[in-house]
């Protein structure tokens, strides 16, 4: 027997060292951890439990059937993250470059159908080289069926993506269909194609960083949620984000003891807004001020900006926070900001996440790029996102909430919940200026008019009391209560129960 068990350790021990000591010698070279150190980081100790350990590939073409490693390029299985069950795939670069056979998807498919079936999230770390070319359609079939489990699975398991290496080709289309896609900088990049087909195709010469980047992704595309420093930090701050989501949507949004009082007053909010209009200021500072110990896990900070988006705790149960940033474009909606916020709030719906909606923005934002580039389906995406939701809704009107961004932004009209405004908001049609220069259109030479004119409409409508005479908003609040009077309205809501009309599905503007 003891022969029998020493020959299972060395088996085992044969399938841990994947593509050899040499290559994962290189891993380490350029920075990046192994498929299984990987996995040790982002599970709690102990609590990894592997599947398919001795998987092999099943091709003998190219003489394949010579070169066979146990595992064949990716390492799955589950495990806990702060005592919470999650189902885990990472795939090996050291095997193979990481690259997808048959028998390499059937090992993730196993995986995804597990958590499907035990309800809950689950998490993918690419590094990978694409279709493993010697199994040719194999591996486009393998890749689909990793695809249609992503489908089956969106809405009803969180499903997260980290990029800690290249992520091409038929890779990219998993990571694009699950709800987050983090990367790592300088060590991780994603495209369709590669530099070399880009530049036989369009004679574009871009590096790898260039084409796909973190900083890329993150900041331009908006392909991926955020970019860490290193793959330690993405795996500490993956396990940050797992804290804050439901395993899966049948459970309400995890709460943990919170040790910051409920009623807490903020005096510092009373001066958070400028005396000029037109000054700036950092919502931010509203929301980490509002959230329990301050604590908030932002989505996507250097992609559309004008928006914040991100999961913090109100009474020690997760909400997702959506915010207009004045620092940014004065906190405008264009089509990059509505594209963000739209599929956060659609995730915060998908998994019973309380939505806490902070409003200060002055419209939609004008001109020919964001016209051609469709605003007016990105921005109905929001519109759409936020209407549709069934979950709690808490509205606070800071500043400005003008014109069809007002509405947008989970009004009263869009079935938010409660919605309160702080008393000097501006909730209005438009701007004063604006409102003068078409109204009064006639007196436009008249400056001193003009500017009479202008006054007058800020004092009759520049404020909250016309929304509120009319019942738009529930309540103007004083800011230094936001964090009380916000929680007091969750509460009423925790039994919230609305339901959309039976449908196949909706056809939100794409
Ligand atoms: C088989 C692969 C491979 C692949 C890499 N390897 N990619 N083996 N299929 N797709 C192997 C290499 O042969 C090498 O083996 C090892 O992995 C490491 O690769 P290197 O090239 O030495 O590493 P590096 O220099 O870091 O370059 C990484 C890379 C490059 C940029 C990812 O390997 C690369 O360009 N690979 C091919 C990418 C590609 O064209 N993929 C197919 C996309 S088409 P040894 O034995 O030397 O260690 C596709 C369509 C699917 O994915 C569509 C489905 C919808």
């Amino acid at each position: 027997m003891q022969d029998v068990i020493e020959a299972l350790e060395a088996r085992r021990q044969q399938a841990r060292m994947g593509g050899g000591e040499t290559r994962i010698a290189r891993q380490h070279e350029k920075g990046k951890l192994t498929a299984r150190e990987r996995m040790e980081l982002l599970l709690d100790e102990g609590s990894f439990e592997e599947f398919d350990m001795f998987v092999e590939h099943q091709c003998s073409d190219f003489d394949m059937d010579e070169q066979k490693i146990p595992g064949d390029g990716v390492v799955t299985g589950h495990g806990t993250v702060n005592g919470r069950l999650v189902y885990v795939f990472s795939k090996d670069f050291t095997v193979f470059g990481g690259s997808l056979s048959m028998a390499h998807a059937q090992k993730i498919v196993k995986v995804q159908q597990a958590a499907a079936r035990t309800s809950a999230p689950v998490i993918g770390i690419f590094d990978a080289g694409g279709a493993r070319i010697q199994e040719g359609v194999d591996s486009l079939a393998g890749y689909a069926d990793i695809f249609m489990e992503n489908v089956l699975s969106s809405g009803v398991i969180p499903q997260i993506s980290v990029i800690m290496g290249p992520c091409a080709g038929g890779d990219v289309y998993s990571p694009a269909m699950t709800d987050f896609i983090f990367m790592v900088k300088d060590t991780s990049y994603m495209y369709v194609t590669g530099p070399d087909v880009v530049k036989t195709v369009t004679n574009e010469e871009v590096t790898h960083e260039e084409l796909g980047g973190a900083r890329v992704h993150a900041a331009k595309s908006g392909v991926a949620d955020g970019a860490f420093e290193n793959d330690i930090e993405a795996l500490v701050q993956i396990r940050r984000l797992v804290d804050f989501l439901p395993l899966s949507n049948k459970e309400t949004p995890p709460t943990r003891p919170s040790f910051d009082a409920p009623d807490r007053v903020i005096s510092s909010l009373d001066t958070l807004i400028p005396d000029n209009p037109n000054t700036p200021y950092d919502m931010k500072e509203l929301i980490t001020k509002v959230a329990d110990e301050g604590d908030f896990f932002e989505i996507s900070p250097a992609f559309g900006a004008n928006i914040i988006c991100g999961f913090g705790r109100l009474e020690g149960t997760s909400v997702g926070f959506v915010a207009n940033q004045p620092m940014t474009l004065a906190g405008v909606l264009d089509i990059d900001a509505s594209r963000k916020a739209a599929r956060f709030v659609r995730f915060c719906d998908c998994f019973n996440i309380p939505i806490v909606t902070f409003v200060d923005v002055p419209g939609f934002m004008p001109g020919t790029k964001q016209e051609y580039g469709g605003l007016i389906k990105h921005g109905a995406k929001l519109l759409f996102a936020f209407a549709e939701a069934t979950v709690p809704k808490v509205t606070v009107i800071t500043r400005k909430a003008y014109g069809g961004a007002y509405d947008v932004m989970s009004s009263k009209h869009l079935r938010g919940d409660i919605n309160y405004a702080w008393p000097n908001a501006e909730i209005a049609v438009m701007g004063a200026k604006g409102a003068v220069e078409i109204i009064f259109r006639s007196e436009l030479g008249d400056e001193e008019k003009i500017a009479a004119r202008t006054r007058e409409y800020e004092d009759n409508f520049a404020n909250p009391y016309v929304a509120a005479r009319k019942g738009y908003v529930d309540d103007i609040i004083m800011p230094h209560s936001t964090r009380k009077r916000v929680i007091r309205a969750l509460r009423t809501l925790r039994s919230k129960d609305v339901k959309n009309p039976a449908k196949k599905h909706d056809n939100i503007p794409l």
